[in-house]
């Protein structure tokens, strides 16, 4: 495995690659590897030649007060766990070669970035619609692989790979949990034992929502209604939003008629989690 830090160097190798017609799979990460970021990887490598995982932790989609600081980071782990999957290249450029000074270009994907986080984190897809354009200019991938669990983050780079004709497959893949049903992430590492204990509400009530829609459920707020007790726990869990949403549009609806995605953002402690499920009624 091959770790590359230098732009010019990954553009070259990609470029290599493709005038050789062989295929790329990018797996893009801000690092602090865990088992969602391995089956991406699992999946990549089953799906071209050349797997690149990217290492990012990308200053322009965090706010000003925003745990950008404190992101965890681990990259001799992270090298490990991937050289295990059959990762080819680790491409982790620096700020500065990303963003060098006079750097003045975004990418904004508009109406499906307006909700859910985007209400709360106003630049925040900017950012990943910015650094996952540069990223695919760098690495030339043919597919690119993304958790579900981002779950706006990946319908807005589907957006963008369709509206900027990008010759690229974004992939979505399901979420991992642990045992319990707790979503991972990175983050989860700054949860104690018993904001662990309060976080699981918010899997325990997409799972209730996902039982009560196969059992003929359509209305949000008869859901919604069935779902807020879930919330009152201890310590508290800081709800950004529940919302039941157009699982392509992300627009919010009030009755499910077709694929309907129920999203939930909240603060537990100094951590803000997200969680989603596919709600299907038969
Ligand atoms: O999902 C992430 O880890 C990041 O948002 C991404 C896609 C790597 C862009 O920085």
């Amino acid at each position: 495995m091959q770790v590359i830090r230098d732009l010019q160097d990954m553009q070259d190798l990609a470029l290599a690659w493709r005038g050789r017609g062989e295929t790329i799979v990018l797996v893009p990460t801000m690092g602090y590897f865990h088992q969602g970021h391995l089956s991406l990887m699992e999946y990549g490598r089953s799906r071209g030649d050349h797997l690149v995982v990217s290492i990012f932790v990308n200053p322009t989609q965090f706010g000003p007060q925003e745990d950008l600081d404190r992101y965890p980071r681990d990259f001799d782990r992270d090298c490990s766990l991937a050289r295990e999957v059959g990762v080819d290249v680790i491409f982790a450029p620096d700020t500065t070669g990303m963003y060098p000074p006079g750097f003045q270009t975004f990418v904004t994907v508009e109406e499906v970035t307006r909700g859910l986080c985007g209400a709360s984190r106003p630049i925040h897809f900017r950012g990943v619609a910015t650094v996952v354009l540069k990223l695919f200019n760098l690495v030339q991938p043919q597919v690119a692989v993304f958790g579900e669990k981002d779950y706006q983050q990946l319908v807005t780079l589907q957006q963008l790979v369709t509206d900027l004709n990008l010759p690229v497959q974004v992939v979505g893949r399901p979420l991992v949990r642990e045992a319990d049903g707790l979503a991972l992430s990175s983050r989860n590492v700054f949860l104690s034992p018993a904001e662990r204990a309060s976080a699981l509400s918010l899997s325990q009530a997409l799972f209730k929502a996902r039982d009560l829609a196969a059992n003929g459920e359509r209305s949000r707020d008869r859901l919604f209604t069935a779902l807020k007790p879930m919330f009152t726990c201890d310590p508290p869990i800081n709800l950004d939003y529940l919302a039941l949403v157009d699982s392509q549009t992300l627009k919010e609806i009030d009755t499910i008629h077709g694929p309907a995605r129920l999203a939930v953002a909240a603060w537990v402690g100094q951590t803000r989690l997200i969680d989603n499920i596919l709600l299907e009624v038969p």
